[in-house]
């Protein structure tokens, strides 16, 4: 970064239709009124960034495009009487990385209103070591503890959990004193899984059902879903009454082949989770609660830190489901 150039790694596509990616310098402009122009010291990977890098049109709009749904760092200037230089911030989500350039940058330009004080307890390395999937896990946690899902109700399902959104809602779970019954594709990660508070892991097929069935054996008290489809269908049918499963995710597929009966019969509680415009009351009291209340003891495990050099590779291994654990970005690191 120079007082003129910035670096930051772009997506864009050629006139014959390919997706090529490069780290490329880009001049700093004049910063618009309302926003604030933030050093990034760490960005991360999630899921969403990772479709961003491919160039999927459903997350990419314009090209070229910056990825990063997460930033976090020290304000360079700012345009809104809320913030000072100096302070240090994050912002999640919102259209970060998507319409508008993100994190995996040097520096980013964000508008106020998406912009969090870093709340006290949590430094900005810490902030992305839980980013966009910690903001998650957390909002899915909340769900569930607003549905009255509490530790002596019985075992809590958390699908996908060696990555990102997963792991994390494994790991709260856990410190708040669940029962957590975490499934998992990865075998060589089921010791980790443990450690980190699992109670039992399960295989991926072990909480998917191919049948038709309405309603299966009641398990869960609650539920934090990563992988939506047959997946998600499974878990619904197995909530027992008056359960709740926070469903966030969609790795196993979009589709929710299902029909009334675990609502009607069981008065189970389906809730949809939307970290990216969550309402910033909401998002400043999960991230508080992140910080302290619910701080993760050890989060620096299973880490993975890259420079914006290293992010093709890890982009490959997250969109083959390969990936593990929080992937973090430092900008600045050549
Ligand atoms: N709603 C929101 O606000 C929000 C916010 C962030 C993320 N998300 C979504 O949440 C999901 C997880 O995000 P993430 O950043 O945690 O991604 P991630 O780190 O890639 O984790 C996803 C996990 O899903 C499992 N998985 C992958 N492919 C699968 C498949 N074909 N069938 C079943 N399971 C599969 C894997 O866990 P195992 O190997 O352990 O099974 C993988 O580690 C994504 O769909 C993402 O788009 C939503």
């Amino acid at each position: 970064m120079t007082t003129q150039t910035f670096r930051r790694f772009e997506v864009d596509r050629q006139t014959d239709g390919q997706i090529v990616t490069r780290v490329a310098e880009q001049a700093l402009t004049a910063l618009a009124p309302g926003e604030v122009r933030i050093r990034v010291a760490w960005s991360s990977l999630n899921y969403k960034d990772a479709l961003a890098a491919s160039g999927s049109p459903a997350v990419i709009r314009q090209f070229p495009a910056v990825p990063g749904i997460d930033a976090a760092g020290e304000v360079l200037e700012s345009r809104s009487p809320r913030f000072s230089p100096g302070d240090e911030v994050l912002a999640t989500s919102y259209d970060l990385g998507v319409t508008r350039p993100g994190g995996w940058a040097e520096v980013l330009d964000a508008p106020a209103d998406w912009i969090v004080p870093l709340p006290p307890g949590l430094t900005p390395r810490e902030a992305m070591l839980l980013g966009t999937a910690g903001l998650t896990a957390g909002l899915c946690v909340a769900a569930l503890l607003a549905h009255e899902v509490a530790p002596d109700q019985g075992d809590v399902l958390v699908t996908g959990a060696s990555g990102g959104v997963g792991s994390l809602a494994l790991r709260l779970l856990a410190q708040l004193g669940f029962r957590v019954m975490a499934s998992s594709g990865k075998k060589s990660l089921h010791e980790t899984l443990l450690r980190w508070g699992a109670a039992e892991v399960l295989t991926r097929d072990g909480v998917r059902d191919e049948s038709e069935k309405p309603l299966l054996a009641a398990r869960w008290a609650g539920v934090v879903d990563c992988v939506g489809g047959r997946t998600l269908a499974t878990a619904i049918r197995q909530t027992r009454p008056g359960g709740c499963i926070a469903a966030c995710g969609l790795t196993g597929g979009p589709e929710l082949p299902l029909t009334v009966m675990p609502f009607i019969l069981r008065g189970v509680t389906l809730a949809g989770i939307d970290s990216a415009y969550c309402p910033y009351e909401r998002r400043a009291r999960i991230w508080k609660l992140l910080a302290s209340d619910w701080k993760l003891a050890a989060l620096d495990e299973h880490v993975t830190e890259a420079r914006l050099e290293d992010l093709d590779s890890l982009v490959a291994k997250m969109l083959h489901g390969q990936s593990s654990g929080r992937v973090i970005v430092q900008p600045g690191q050549k």
